[in-house]
């Protein structure tokens, strides 16, 4: 190989490494993101595919035939890439992140997807909505983030969420109910996953056809 082959190889493969960050990568980036900003983050690394497998395991992708599905607080992307292995495509798929660093690594890492960079609570501000919400899919770290941002939240997820659509939601607190939760959804499962670090729960909900009005 010429050394001019070599070095556009070279550079071939630094370009592919900025395009998809690798997983030491992304690791670090999450403890960067993690040392800025806590509470925000609100877990010591990401979740393995035992968990991130349970939370895509309840979005059918034929749920998402009219609709589309909104990931929240996605991180580096491990759920992300459940998804998409279960099917999910990409342009069904809005994905939330409020940090700018950890948007941009899944703007490179998943290309086709719509990928927003703006708090939870403020969606329907950003983004004009095309098709129906069939689905919220969310590692949102409610119990650490402010209770007034966690309520926001969770008002934003009542007001796109379709009527009858699913929201998901893991925690690490194993015992008790998802906080902010309101009358207006039905819990439909709950699974435990010992195989993260730490043990979490995944709880499935489904919003009422009609409101409770609570
Ligand atoms: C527990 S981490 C989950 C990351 C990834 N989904 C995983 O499972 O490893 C929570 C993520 O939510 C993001 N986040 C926190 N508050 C947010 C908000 N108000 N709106 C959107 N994303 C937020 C954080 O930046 C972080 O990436």
């Amino acid at each position: 190989m010429k050394s001019s082959d070599k070095s556009s190889g070279g550079l071939r493969k630094k370009s592919a490494a900025r395009k998809n960050p690798g997983r030491l990568t992304r690791h670090l980036l999450m403890l960067r993101e993690l040392a800025r900003n806590p509470r925000d983050i609100g877990a010591v690394c990401s979740s393995s595919p035992a968990l991130a497998n349970e939370m895509a395991r309840a979005i059918h992708p034929s749920l998402l035939k009219s609709g589309c599905l909104i990931e929240l607080g996605a991180g580096t992307g491990p759920v992300t890439e459940a998804l998409l292995r279960r099917g999910i495509s990409r342009d069904k798929l809005i994905i939330v992140e409020k940090s700018e660093a950890l948007a941009q690594c899944l703007k490179e890492r998943f290309n086709g997807a719509t990928v927003l960079c703006c708090g939870a609570e403020e969606i329907s501000s950003k983004i004009k909505l095309s098709s129906p919400v069939a689905a919220i899919v969310s590692s949102l770290p409610f119990r650490s983030l402010p209770a007034d941002v966690s309520a926001a939240i969770m008002s934003e997820v009542g007001r796109i969420l379709a009527p009858g659509g699913l929201f998901v939601q893991f925690t690490y607190a194993l015992l008790g109910e998802m906080p902010f939760i309101t009358a207006d959804f039905r819990k439909l499962r709950s699974r435990f996953i010992l195989r993260n670090v730490p043990p979490a729960k995944v709880e499935v909900f489904r919003r009422r056809k009609t409101s409770v009005g609570v």
